[in-house]
Parts: structure tokens; C-alpha cells; sequence
């Protein structure tokens, strides 16, 4: 069972029970947090990375920005239409991810694509948390949202690390 809302939210139709609502907005806030920072940590690859593949992973870190620029949207707006108020700031986002910092003096692609595979994978951990979290509490609507998320996470993490788990597998490239 979800936890008593200490969230204060505004007056709302929506059909699921307050407590719920209030405990989603929680969770959500911190998801929404966490899709700022990735969304940011792949422009800092996008602009700063080097190397001989620079024009794919050039390429590759502005889709990975623009798929999770989209998820920021959709989790901020799953978080009002439940009536919660959305922490949407940058410095609301780093109090609220779960992701550590990117370093900011990283130049190598295969540097960048590993740093960014790390915060993939513990995105990824933390929305299967998220969905678990919110399938306790009864809101299959917040459980299908982070589930879509989720999936969209483990794609960009494929495509990261399929840089490298050929050579991380002992096979000659
Ligand atoms: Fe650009």
C-alpha cells in the first residue's frame, strides 16, 4: 500500500485515491529530476566528445538528448495531471536524480559511451523500482508510464554499449 501523501497537491478530478496521487507525485519528481540530468549529460557528449567515430556518436549523443528530452515531458506531465507541482529547474533536477554527476573533462567517445551507459543503467534500475513502486500502490496509469520509459532507457543503453562488448567480451574487432 502507498504511503500517507505528505505531497501537497491541487484540487483534482482525477480518479485515483489522494494518498496514491500524492505518493506517485513523489516517485514521479524524482524520475522527472533524473530525465533533466541524462537529457543534459548527453549534450555534454554530444558537444565534447572526440575521437575517429566522432561524426556517429556525434550524432548518436543528440538523439539519445532529444528521446529523453521527450520522457521529461511526458513524467512532468503525468506529475501535475495528478495534481502534484512539477520541481522542473535545473536546480530542483540535481537535488532530485538519482544519477551521479558527469564529469565535466571527458573527451574520448568510448569514454563518453561508457560514462553514459553508466547513468543508462542506473536510470534503468531505478524505473524498474519506479514500476514495482507504483504497481503496489494501484496506479497501473504511473506503472505503464515509467514501463515506457523504462523501455526507451534499455534501447539507448543497447546502442551504447554495443561500442564496446565486443572488445569487453574478449573478441577481436
Ligand atoms: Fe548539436
Amino acid at each position: 500500500m502507498a504511503k500517507p501523501a505528505t505531497v501537497k497537491l491541487h484540487p483534482s478530478k482525477n480518479p485515483q485515491k489522494e494518498n496514491v496521487r500524492g505518493a506517485m507525485v513523489a516517485l514521479l519528481q524524482k524520475h522527472l529530476g533524473t530525465a533533466i540530468d541524462l537529457s543534459y549529460q548527453c549534450k555534454q557528449a554530444h558537444w565534447n566528445v572526440k575521437g575517429m567515430n566522432f561524426i556517429a556518436v556525434h550524432k548518436l549523443f543528440d538523439e539519445l538528448h532529444e528521446a529523453t528530452e521527450a520522457f521529461v515531458d511526458l513524467i512532468a506531465e503525468r506529475l501535475t495531471g495528478m495534481g502534484g507541482q512539477a520541481q522542473g529547474t535545473v536546480q530542483a533536477a540535481a537535488a532530485n536524480t538519482v544519477l551521479e554527476a558527469y564529469p565535466l573533462d571527458i573527451v574520448k567517445s568510448e569514454d563518453h559511451l561508457r560514462r553514459l551507459s553508466d547513468s543508462y543503467s542506473a536510470w534503468g534500475k531505478a524505473l524498474i523500482e519506479g514500476i514495482e513502486e507504483a504497481d503496489e500502490a494501484g496506479d497501473d496509469l504511473t506503472a505503464d508510464l515509467l514501463t515506457e520509459v523504462g523501455r526507451g532507457i534499455s534501447t539507448g543503453l543497447y546502442f551504447l554499449e554495443s561500442h564496446f562488448q565486443v572488445e569487453d567480451a574478449g573478441h577481436s574487432t
